[in-house]
């Protein structure tokens, strides 16, 4: 079972577990951004994500359960000279401020169904009109793969799961395929996954 404790182990060493750079699939999307929108990375970890919006110059913020992980993320913004606000919370019980972000960033943050209706929900509430989701996560054909993702198949997106949490908003980009990872030792070599650019009407 994945739990915040389990997380806290994972980021107590002195590396990254993802590494320092940003996910491939959102500096991909650069040029969707802009200086001064808010960005909320959720399940950031160790912060490589909301670092790197915050050095696009987006008023960004790291989410994640693991004060471990988050405590490395602020670290990482100051040697990089970028503010970053941290919320160290669970994502099923935050309260997701409403059309609070412009940019809501979910890369491979796996949860059990019931933890993802009650989170996705959350993420629809804070998407501001014209926002975009960005979300890239592991499908069931990742399962066997050694290159990542959840031992547990249930917490595996898909499309189908994309286009459910998230109707109403816009498909800008959904595909479903093989990519190479090269992100720090926890994400390495060919692997299934979802990639999804949904903007808020
Ligand atoms: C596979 S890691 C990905 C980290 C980061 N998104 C990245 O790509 O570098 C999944 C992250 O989701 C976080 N997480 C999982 N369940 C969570 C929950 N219910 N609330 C908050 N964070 C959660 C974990 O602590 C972990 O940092």
């Amino acid at each position: 079972m994945s739990t915040s404790l389990a997380w806290d182990e994972r980021y107590a060493g002195g590396g990254f577990q993802f590494g320092e750079a940003p996910n491939l699939f959102l500096l991909g999307q650069a040029h969707r951004l802009r200086p001064g929108m808010r960005a909320l990375a959720v399940g950031d970890g160790e912060g490589r994500n909301g670092v790197w919006l915050a050095e696009q110059g987006l008023a960004a913020t790291s989410i994640d359960w693991s004060a471990v992980g988050l405590g490395k993320a602020r670290a990482l913004a100051a040697r990089r000279g970028v503010a970053l606000d941290t919320v160290t919370a669970d994502v099923t019980r935050w309260d997701w401020p409403a059309a609070g972000f412009d940019v809501i960033a979910w890369i491979f943050v796996h949860l059990p169904p019931e933890d993802r209706a009650l989170a996705c929900a959350g993420a629809m509430r804070a998407l501001a009109p014209g926002g975009l989701l960005l979300l890239e996560a592991f499908t069931p054909a990742q399962e066997g793969r050694r290159s990542g993702g959840p031992k547990d198949p249930a917490l595996l997106w898909a499309r189908a799961l994309v286009e459910r949490h998230f109707a109403g908003l816009e498909v800008l980009e959904l595909l479903e395929g093989s990519v190479a990872l090269d992100e720090g030792p926890r994400h390495q070599g060919l692997a299934e996954v979802v990639r999804a650019v949904l903007r808020r009407p």
